[in-house]
């Protein structure tokens, strides 16, 4: 079924446990995603970012998708639209069923950030949407940031009753798009953050922290877990692999079906490793 993200995140928050937001870009991702949270008994949100939408050179057609097959699933599914950096596409997400929007400012100046930012959070409350924001940069996407970047307290709680966002993306050691998970996290900042901070905090690039690790950044305090790339090295690994054994295959679907097969399969996984996100029924 169709749920808001942000209740999941909520409850996840108050409950002190974690909730993933796992990251599409094609149809079969989708049904990955969705597949593997029914199998895990789990709520999960699914996401799709401003670039999945460049990809596909529109919004409408997949995130009608996405959302009949959220709609369509025995387990809560919230859609998320991810790195947002353009007001139309923020408009359009909640009358499409994203009522969670990721609004990407960060290549933007501390002022030039939160007058923006304070923007997109009016017009979301205004249609019943939920935002979130980044502030400090979380490493690696596009080359613009810094992966030694980190997110300061006083800094993240002023920006928060500045822009009136619901949740925040911070820099505590992730970097995006990371092929190996060996990203050494700032957990004593994690929880300074917690405390400081009145909103839910979101992890990104997830996709470098390893297991334990991201069991330890749900106990220090980040709620919303987003992994992208992670689940794209496993679709891209079985499809090459199923290619390699196949040199003369033609018919899409065997190879693509592996590689849906093997998100499914670490999406599931990644579940038990989370532990316990069964944040709504
Ligand atoms: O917003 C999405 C995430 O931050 C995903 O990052 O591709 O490094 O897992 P990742
Ligand atoms: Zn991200």
């Amino acid at each position: 079924m169709l749920t808001d993200a942000s209740g999941l995140v909520l409850r996840a928050r108050e409950a002190g446990v974690g909730v993933a937001a796992f990251n599409g870009i094609t149809l079969e991702h989708g049904e990955a995603i969705v597949a593997a949270a029914e199998r895990s008994g789990t709520a999960v949100i699914l996401a799709l970012s401003h670039n999945a939408v460049r990809f596909h050179g529109a919004f409408a057609p997949v995130a009608r998708a996405y959302r009949a097959l959220a709609e369509a699933s025995s387990v809560p599914i919230g859609l998320h639209l991810d790195h947002v950096e353009d007001m139309s596409l923020v408009e359009s997400a909640p009358d499409l069923g994203f009522g969670s929007v990721m609004f990407d400012a960060s290549t933007l100046d501390y002022e030039e950030n939160v007058r923006a930012t304070a923007e997109v959070a009016a017009v979301c409350h205004e249609r019943g949407a939920w935002v979130e924001a980044e502030l400090g940069e979380v490493g690696g996407k596009d080359g613009i940031h810094a992966p030694g970047a980190r997110t300061d307290p006083d800094e993240a709680a002023a920006y928060v009753a500045a822009t009136g966002i619901d949740a925040l993306a911070v820099a505590v050691g992730t970097s995006h798009q990371m092929r190996t998970r060996d990203a050494v996290l700032d957990f004593d900042l994690i929880a300074a953050l917690r405390a400081a901070v009145p909103v839910p905090l979101v992890l990104h690039g997830s996709s470098g922290v390893a297991d334990g690790d991201l069991r330890t950044a749900i106990a220090r305090g980040m709620t919303k877990i987003n992994i992208a790339t992670h689940l794209n090295k496993a679709f891209t690994h079985a499809v090459r692999s199923y290619l390699l054994a196949h040199p003369d295959a033609v018919d899409t679907r065997p190879y693509i079906g592996a590689g849906r097969d093997a998100v499914a399969a670490e999406v599931t996984r990644l579940m038990g490793v989370l532990g316990p996100a069964r944040t709504a029924r």
